[in-house]
Formats: C-alpha cells, structure tokens, sequence
C-alpha cells in the first residue's frame, strides 16, 4: 500500500456516519466479560459471540472496521466464510490488535509499557495475508498522585510510533490508541491537562518516526472525570474540554479521530460524541471505536442463549445506528426509549 492508499483506507475508517467496533478483546478480557453472564470462554462460545456480532443485518451502514484479535481473525462463520472475509463482503474493513498488552513499566510504580514490538514486523505482513487492512495498538497512561511520569509519557509515545512506523511499512492503517485512563479520582481539568501533554508526546513521536499523518487514524480518550471524581462534568462540558484539548494537539492532517469509550456507559458515550459533532466544525472526522459501549447490551440480550441471538443482535444494531447519528450531531436521548 503507498501513501495514497493508506489516506484512502484511514478515511474509510473515519468516514460520517460510521465508527468502528473493538471487538479485539484478549482472551482474559473476553473472559471477564463472559463471566458476567456465567458463561464459559471457550473458543467456540468466543466464535459464537462474535459471529452473532457481525452479522447484525446492516452492521456495515454503521460500522466502518472491525479490529479483531488474533484468534478471531483466524476463525470463521458456521458456514465456513472467514471472519475477514464475511466483514469485507459486507463493507466493513477487518482489523487486528496488534500489542500483547500493557505491562508493569519497571522502575516505575503503577504505570504501564505496552510490549509487543519484538517480531511485529512478520507478525503485520502475516496479518495482511489474513485481511488485515487495519491494526490497532493501546498505550495505557494512569493518572493517580505523582503519575503520569514524564518517562512514561515518553515511553509509550515511542512504542506506539515504532508501531505505526512498521505498520505503514507494511501496508497497514494503524490506529493509534494512548488511553488515559478514567479510574482516578482527578476532575476533568486534570484529564485535560494529562491529554494534552500525552497526545504532544505522541504526536512528537510520530513525526520523530516519519509517519505518514494521512495514513492513521488517532483513538484517544475523551477529555471528561475520573469514575470517583466527587464532581461530574457535564455533556457540554466533557464536548468542549475534548474539542480544545484536541485542536491544541491534533494536527489536521490527520483524517480522523475515533473515541474508545473507556468505561462510559453506552448512551453517554453516544451523547458525548454526538456534542461535539453538533457543536463545532473541526478539521477532523469524530466517529467511535468503541467496545464496550456497543457491545454490551448486546452481551447483556443474548447472555448466551441461542435462541436470544436476535436480540443480541438488535442491540447492537441500535447502539451502531444512534452512534452513526451522533456522527452527525443527530442523536437525541430520547431515541433511546422510541427504540
Ligand atoms: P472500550 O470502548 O471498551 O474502551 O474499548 C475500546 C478499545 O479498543 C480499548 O482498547
């Protein structure tokens, strides 16, 4: 892929109207989320889930991409269509997490270095025989007293930009993920100001490292309170302090940005990007690529029964459309009960 096409494919990912769905869980996440409604991780319940995902009818009108890990993108439908294979078909551009995790940063108390960069050279131009057009890669960041690190910062930036440096190499979109996380108790003009100087970092990075800006697409987190913030901002809030702290860090050459959704509940993950797009005009796309957000009502539905596939199914379904609206800065609260 040139750079020519590593623009067309980044602005796929991004494009109005569509988001992407991270549906790359590890195996001990995915099991995390499977305990929740008591059902065993095995990898043919995982392959069950996942095919009741992708093959929500019309998925692709709301879903641009959708990042996979390893095993599922080497798995397929019952009918015997790979998982990659059975995305493109339906419009929808397959990706892979490519990171093997965050790990303990030593020396560092509390904070984290993603690995997984020994080998990522083979491991991409596998993954591109598999039909990854697209992989993804998560910086983890804290914030607690005394932390982030400068050196933590710095770490992570240049672990994520050795990655997208080896994935355009070989002919894939990285998504860059520095996810500062929203467990503390920091308010949100910590957030803000912990974003900006992690997505600086980043962004130093990344030219340090000669990527192409046009051929990536940015998933930071959203600027709002820690979870135990005694203090919560508000929609509008969360809209502006985001826009600033990304237009004093991001620049436009980048064709978009998709939010993780980090923890969020699924319809105020929706709100908030649907404010930010009804709000301003940015140089960016602002689409989702979030997980939890759209998966879990739909975990919450199916809870492993066959016979609630559908259900399962037109969860999803909804979560994909009203944040497809939010794309637009057309989603209201009130379509989630008209649903
Ligand atoms: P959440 O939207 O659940 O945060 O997941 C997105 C993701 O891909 C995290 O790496």
């Amino acid at each position: 892929m040139n750079a020519h096409e590593l623009h067309a494919v980044a602005t796929a990912m991004v494009e109005k109207g569509r988001g992407i769905l991270a549906a790359d869980e590890s195996s001990p996440t995915i099991k995390k989320r499977f305990d929740s409604i008591s059902l065993e991780s095995t990898e043919e319940h995982r392959r069950t889930y996942r095919e009741m995902l992708f093959t929500t009818e019309n998925l692709g009108s709301y879903i641009s991409g959708v990042i996979l890990y390893d095993e599922t993108l080497r798995q397929s439908c019952a009918d015997g269509t790979s998982f990659a294979s059975y995305l493109a078909e339906h419009g929808m551009l397959p990706g892979i997490k490519v990171d093997a995790g965050a790990k303990a940063l030593a020396g560092f108390p509390g904070e984290k270095i993603t690995e997984g960069l020994d080998g990522l050279r083979d491991r991409l131009a596998e993954y591109a025989g598999l039909g990854a057009k697209f992989a993804k890669w998560r910086a983890v960041i804290d914030i607690a007293d005394g932390i982030p690190t400068d050196y933590c910062i710095r770490a992570n930036a240049q672990a994520l930009a050795r990655y997208a440096a080896l994935c355009q190499e070989g002919g894939i979109v990285p998504i860059v993920e520095p996810e500062v996380l929203m467990d503390g108790a920091h308010d949100l003009a910590r957030c803000e100001a912990v974003t900006g100087e992690v997505l600086s970092q980043v962004f130093r990075e990344l030219h340090r490292h000669r990527v192409l800006l046009e051929g990536m697409v940015l998933k930071p987190n959203m600027v709002i309170s820690g979870k135990k913030c005694p203090t919560q901002a508000g929609v509008e809030e969360v809209a502006e302090a985001t826009v600033r702290c990304l237009k004093r860090y991001v620049p436009g050459a980048v064709p978009g940005i998709a939010f993780l959704s980090g923890g969020q509940s699924d319809e105020l993950a929706t709100a908030h990007l649907n404010a930010m797009n009804a709000a301003y005009t940015l140089p960016w796309n602002l689409t989702f690529s979030y997980g939890r957000a759209l998966q879990a009502p739909a975990l919450k539905a199916w809870g492993g029964r066959a016979e609630k596939l559908s259900a399962g199914q037109a969860a999803l379904g909804l979560r994909a459309r009203l944040n497809g609206l939010a794309t637009h800065g057309e989603y209201s609260p009130e379509m989630e009960k008209a649903a």
